[in-house]
């Protein structure tokens, strides 16, 4: 069990913000990627129509033989977690949502904002969380579900991406919110262009660490951490195995680059 990989799951390579996080925080760990890259975005689906395609990235997960399952999409969280813990009880699933909490823990004037798909935007389950942890504080709450695209083509930067991103925070920059929350996978790789736009005063908060984190607990609580370094990263897409390289290897960074060697075409 001990040697068994980590499953990582998004809908493409949005789950690489959190992916990084997993492998700093837990060096010993092998991973397995799964990106539904040909079925990208899930943002602006129902919940039922996501609740259908995340049971077929778990099942190949644990086809796969991990130990845990983290789901690093937002979206899939929200719309439906429980039913894939009901569903699948025999391997532990952490999820990701949005740092409200953390977000609005920073605010100074509980001005917070929130980023986050359109369907993650809507959800009862973001709602909760807002009411849970930021009752004390103005929200406002974004969909840029538009943004999830260009991420997914790698472009970060540049003037088409940079103006979209703009429209899409006018309402930030209006509200004087002061601590954002990324409640998608995906936007911790334009956070360059975010600090640009809100200036380096307002923070900008994601979820990558918090999960690698509560990812190590689970794994401590049922005794099946790593016991020695002899890792091993596996990829794979829905879609094009080689735009997944291209994209991934820029979105990733040097530190990591280099521990994505291969990445596969799988049909589910
Ligand atoms: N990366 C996903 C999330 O965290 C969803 C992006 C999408 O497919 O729309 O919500």
């Amino acid at each position: 069990m001990n040697n068994q990989p980590i499953g990582i799951l998004d809908s493409g390579v949005g789950g690489l913000s959190i992916w990084k996080e997993i492998v700093k925080e837990l060096p010993y760990e092998s991973t397995i990627y799964l990106a539904d890259s040909i079925n990208c975005p899930y943002g602006d689906r129902t919940e039922a129509e996501i609740y259908i395609l995340a049971k077929r990235l778990v099942k190949f997960i644990i086809q796969n033989k991990a130990k845990l399952i983290v789901i690093a999409c937002n979206t899939i969280t929200v719309a439906c977690i429980d039913k894939l813990r009901e569903e699948f009880k025999g391997i532990p699933i952490v999820g990701t949502v949005p740092p409200i909490k953390t977000a609005a823990r920073y605010s100074n004037n509980k001005k917070i904002g929130i980023l986050s798909t359109l369907t993650t935007s809507q959800s009862i389950y973001q709602k909760r969380l807002i009411d849970t942890f930021a009752k004390n504080c103005e929200v406002v709450n974004i969909s840029a579900s538009e943004v999830v695209p260009f991420v997914e083509r790698g472009e970060v930067e540049g003037k088409e991406v940079k103006e979209l991103t703009e429209m899409l925070l006018r309402e930030f920059l209006a509200k004087d919110v002061d601590a954002i929350a990324l409640g998608c996978s995906h936007f911790p790789f334009l956070r360059e262009e975010i600090e640009k736009i809100v200036g380096s005063k307002v923070k900008i908060l994601d979820s990558g660490n918090a999960i690698a984190r509560q990812a190590r607990r689970v794994l401590t609580n049922n005794n099946s951490l790593s016991l020695s370094k002899n890792t091993l990263h596996e990829f794979y897409t829905t879609g094009n195995a080689e735009e997944f390289v291209k994209v991934s290897k820029k979105l990733v960074g040097d530190k990591f680059r280099r521990l994505i060697k291969e990445v596969q075409a799988v049909s589910l």
